[in-house]
């Protein structure tokens, strides 16, 4: 995708991708991709802001080559390491050997166990400022968002916030590289807060403390390292990663995520059953069978809502395998303080509620209810299941 100016003198030079699988070789991307923004401004001081994947080289180099001769660049800004962003930086300075790393203390240390690179880095502080020319950048610490090493640029006279991974989101740019030129806004929206948990919500704490942190400076357009710019109006995204990042206490949104899986259909059928009663409440339903479903997109929906039903049969005197990975990235990820709601078939030996419970204790979800039947549920068991449903919705709703 060619350059884009997005201020005088201040271009998006990023890579579209839509052949890699699986983001962090974890995520499925293949059907959303991902863009790796990367920006160059163009002053007295030639600036590069975040690098890309080693990916699609030729035509990120082109995209500078447009602007200005690649060797004349004098800072390269590592906001973060994660190689997504960085991938390139070996090539980069064969290319441009003179280059100036700017960079936090954290990262000075990680280019080393990374590149294998020591020399031309100049370590910023909290605060510092650096003018190009007519535009000045300053550095501001955000550690953790989501490595240790993170810092966030700030261009001042245009007052664009470049914050790598922050605020950013999966999903390749369609065109449209603005927020307010963009037709699939709920597309992104989505994305976003799967990225986020996916990546970021281990670190909310910090997402809050560096929010607040930021909230004193004027900033007119984000320029995160993926997805969309926004411009239009940049509160959008901050309430949302403020709202997602608060989400981590706990305190979410009246809705309940279904989590089934079934070897015959025997939990199937008392999945639809609980459903029906569910859905007859009025809550907001998200169903996924966890079988056929990668966690990435089951994620955001256990983040938000606070009541979890999980439908599992026992699978060799445990909970069946799809379902207890799926609660286990659910333990990993923090995700805490839930109403849940057990079901599930058993053929001679019970096993899986012991096994859940063990899982979602230490996380402090409450159970609220969980019942078990045997074999293939009968008409009674699935009136049972349909009331069931129908109590945790209402509780959830309440
Ligand atoms: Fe987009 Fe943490 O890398």
């Amino acid at each position: 995708m060619p350059a884009v100016e997005i201020k005088p003198g201040i271009y998006w030079i990023g890579v579209n991708d839509r052949t890699t699988d699986l983001f962090e070789g974890l995520w499925p991307i293949s059907r959303e991709g991902v863009s790796y923004n990367s920006y160059l401004i163009d002053d007295d001081k030639k600036a590069i802001i975040d690098l890309t994947k080693s990916l699609k080289g030729d035509e990120y180099l082109d995209n500078i080559d447009e602007i200005l001769d690649i060797s004349k660049v004098d800072y390269l800004v590592v906001n973060h390491l994660e190689p997504d962003h960085s991938g390139l930086l070996r090539t980069f300075r064969r290319i441009a050997p003179k280059v100036t790393i700017l960079c936090s203390a954290k990262a000075k240390d990680m280019l080393e166990g990374f590149f294998s690179i020591t020399e031309n880095i100049q370590v910023v502080s909290d605060g510092d400022t650096l003018s190009l020319g007519k535009h000045k950048l300053q550095f501001f610490f955000v550690p953790f968002l989501h490595w240790p090493e993170t810092i966030v640029t700030y261009e001042t006279s245009n007052r664009i916030l470049f914050p790598c991974d922050a605020f950013g989101g999966y999903g390749a740019i369609r065109g449209a590289l603005f927020e307010d030129g963009c037709k699939h806004f709920e597309f992104y929206k989505q994305e976003s807060l799967r990225y986020y948990t996916n990546i970021v919500a281990n670190f909310s704490a910090r997402v809050l403390t560096a929010i607040e942190k930021l909230s004193g400076l004027p900033i007119e357009i984000i320029a995160p390292s993926h997805g969309l710019i926004w411009r239009k109006n940049v509160s959008v995204i901050i309430d949302l990663y403020k709202k997602w990042a608060e989400y981590a206490r706990g305190e979410t949104e009246p809705g309940v995520t279904l989590v089934y899986g079934s070897m015959y259909g025997n939990t199937e059928a008392m999945m639809n059953a609980v459903a029906q009663g569910l859905s007859s409440t009025g809550v907001p339903l998200e169903i996924f069978d966890a079988a056929r479903t990668h966690v990435s997109y089951i994620l955001p929906s256990l983040w938000t809502k606070k009541g979890v039903v999980v439908g599992a049969p026992t699978y060799e005197v445990s909970l069946f395998p799809p379902v207890a990975e799926v609660m286990r990235m659910a333990a990993h990820k923090h995700i805490i303080n839930k109403k849940l709601a057990y079901f599930g078939s058993y053929g001679w030996s019970k096993g899986a509620l012991k096994e859940l419970k063990g899982i979602v204790e230490p996380l402090k979800w409450e159970i609220a209810e969980a019942f078990e039947f045997n074999g293939i549920p009968t008409k009674e068991e699935l009136k049972k299941g349909k009331e069931f449903g129908k109590r945790f919705g209402d509780l959830v709703k309440d």
